[in-house]
């Protein structure tokens, strides 16, 4: 089943009153299935935030269509649209996002909050997802508290909570150090495998981009290549490695000691 069509899509930033046009999406289609864990990899300013942005209706296309569980999301505003994006999409960024007055538990609960669901049930499915994932003994806990890992890993158990038709992560390991990133990348593997989670991640990371099982380069807001992951998650990695020392264009920072992360 299709969760995610992506059409054409084209953004193009400024260009008016004599400045010069970027175009930094060019026509680029995507589309993502049930269940699957899409990587999005790509050199500095290839458009990966921009892409990201346009599926997560942040932002509007110059041209092109996005549909989410078949809906245009263009045909949606205001209200309607925010409303879309709380119940249908969950939301990972690289800073964490975790609200200071709230407990780590009352955080990853806002989206059943929002929606008003019964308390009680609020409670049983908290309990059962932090148990799994487990982070059940940080739920009394506040964010200050916590370790920027364990910060990033209640992020992720908040972006499913709702169940949510897909999670979109921009460089969710962008803060974390090496043995936090790994921790996170397997707390998505298991929301993805376990729990169902359908989840599209842009990354600059190598490392976190193995536990993808599929991969789409953008170069210059164009498809690049495609790969996809067999078996191993450490030939995965290699592969990724490749593909990214012929893209060029100055990836985002040095792969500090890869070779100690595989
Ligand atoms: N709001 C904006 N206004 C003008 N140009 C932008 C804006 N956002 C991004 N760009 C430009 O679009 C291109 C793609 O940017 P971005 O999507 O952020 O790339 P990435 O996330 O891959 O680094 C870059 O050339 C960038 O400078
Ligand atoms: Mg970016």
């Amino acid at each position: 089943m299709v969760i995610l069509q992506a059409r054409g899509l084209t953004k193009v930033y400024g260009g008016g009153r004599g400045k010069v046009a970027t175009r930094a999406l060019d026509n680029f289609s995507l589309e993502v299935h049930k269940g699957e864990f899409v990587g999005i990899m790509g050199p500095s300013g290839s458009g990966k935030t921009t892409l990201l942005n346009l599926l997560a209706t942040i932002d509007r296309p110059t041209a092109g269509t996005v549909h989410i569980e078949g809906v245009d999301t263009a045909t949606l505003r205001g209200e309607e649209l925010a409303l879309f994006r709380r119940r249908r999409l969950g939301f990972i960024f690289q800073d964490f996002n975790l609200l200071d007055s709230l407990t780590i538990g009352e955080n990853i609960a806002l989206p059943l909050v929002l929606d008003r669901v019964p308390v009680a049930k609020i409670k049983a499915r908290v309990n059962a997802i932090t148990q799994r994932l487990g982070i059940a003994g940080i739920l009394n806990k506040y964010p200050y508290e916590v370790s920027g890992g364990e910060q990033q890993r209640a992020a992720a158990t908040r972006a499913i909570i709702h169940e949510p038709a897909i999670i979109l992560a921009d460089e969710p390991t962008g803060n974390l150090d090496s043995r936090s990133a790994r921790d996170l990348m397997e707390t998505l593997t298991l929301l993805n495998t376990a729990a169902g989670a359908t989840i599209t991640m842009v990354t600059h990371d190598p490392f976190a981009a193995s536990f993808c099982r599929r991969i789409l380069f953008i170069r210059d807001g164009r498809l690049y290549n495609e790969i996809h992951r067999g078996e191993s998650r450490q030939q995965f990695f290699q592969q990724i490695l490749d593909v990214l020392s012929l893209i060029g264009g100055g990836a985002d920072e040095p792969h500090e000691s890869v070779a100690s992360r595989r």
